[in-house]
């Protein structure tokens, strides 16, 4: 009888040597925390999301309280989505000086050291839903992009030190580059989403937000969940367009983009661990179907396939020191 000589066990042994032997660890730096503010709403304790249970929708105060909390704890970036009390056809409350994100980003930047990184899309701010101009029931590619770069603009201007376009408008880096070095903001730095796929596991999003589109689909502008050659380019044109960081969203169901992504072009690289993937475990966990162990293992398996940063509604979780680190 022949004994193995090798033994991967030994490498496995204790907790202590799987410990020093890991190849993986996160940290507070790896993340991004997505804050929804809605502009109408009390001060108070937030509005529940009921499709992402334990996320909330904030007023400005609220939010800025919950920035500051978790700053305490190690955060170290904000990734803030506005709800504007009023929506219109051309999404002018994305745009405006005073909107709820404006108001927020000022409120962050002098009260606090957060990163601070705005979403940049109409589809919260449109009548419509969709994340430009619809016209005739189509959306209207150029004419978008006039209104993504002064949206861009408007956030820079309140002091945002990285803008992120999410609505998948072709050219909009370029447009919202350009609108921001002529605006005197050259040292803005852009996060694309550079590879957004049209996937089912937004609809939690759409329900916390309001930003469900009222016709149609994101089909002709988000990304074939089948395609990974095709989310090459378009991290190629975004970095040739001036992206300083680059996107993949989802995350979970994406891993093998987010690998790709990173080996090919080697440059700063964010995931979205999107809605559906943080209620489904939720929902997992809630059921006792599952332990928190599942939410570390999510996170450990983005941050291995490439991600650099990590936007999760989990961060607080992390922060806090819930979930059990597995060893
Ligand atoms: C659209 C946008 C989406 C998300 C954020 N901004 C997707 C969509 O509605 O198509 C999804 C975020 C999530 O599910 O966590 N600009
Ligand atoms: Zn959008």
């Amino acid at each position: 009888m022949h004994f193995p000589t090798r033994r991967m066990r030994r490498l496995r042994k204790t907790s202590q040597i799987r410990k020093i032997l890991r190849e993986t660890t996160l940290n507070a730096e790896d993340f991004i925390y997505p804050l929804f503010i809605k502009e109408d709403l009390e001060e108070g304790a937030g509005e529940h999301i009921d499709t992402m249970p334990g996320q909330y929708r904030y007023s400005l105060e609220d939010a800025v309280e919950e920035a500051k909390r978790l700053e305490k704890l190690g955060l170290q970036s904000v990734l803030l989505f506005g709800m504007p009390e009023e929506k219109d056809e051309m999404g002018t409350a994305a745009y405006a000086d005073d909107g709820i994100v404006q108001q927020t980003v000022r409120r962050l930047k002098s009260e606090t050291d957060l990163v601070v990184i705005t979403d940049v899309c109409l589809c919260q701010y449109t009548t419509h839903g969709h994340c430009g101009i619809v016209e005739n029931g189509e959306i209207i590619n150029d004419e978008s992009l006039r209104l993504l770069a002064k949206t861009a603009l408007s956030h820079a201007e309140a002091g945002a030190d990285i803008v992120a376009p999410s609505d998948m408008m072709d050219g909009r880096v370029e447009a919202i580059r350009e609108m921001l070095d002529d605006g005197g903001f050259q040292d803005t730095l852009i996060m694309s989403y550079a590879a957004k796929y049209a996937s089912s596991f937004y609809a939690p999003f759409r329900d916390a937000v309001c930003s469900a589109p009222s016709f149609g689909d994101r089909k002709t502008h988000q990304m074939n969940p089948a395609n990974v050659e095709e989310a090459l380019l378009e991290v190629e044109l975004d970095l040739k367009e001036g992206a300083d960081i680059i996107m993949i969203k989802p995350a979970m169901a994406y891993l093998d983009v987010i690998r790709a992504v990173k080996e090919e072009f080697r440059m700063p690289t964010a995931a979205y661990q999107v809605s559906g993937e943080y209620s489904m475990l939720r929902a997992g966990i809630e059921a006792e179907y599952l332990t928190t162990e599942a939410i570390y293992e999510s996170l450990l398996s983005i941050k291995r396939a490439g991600a650099d940063l990590i936007i999760s509604h989990f961060v607080p979780d992390f922060l806090e020191g819930k979930l059990d680190e597995i060893c």
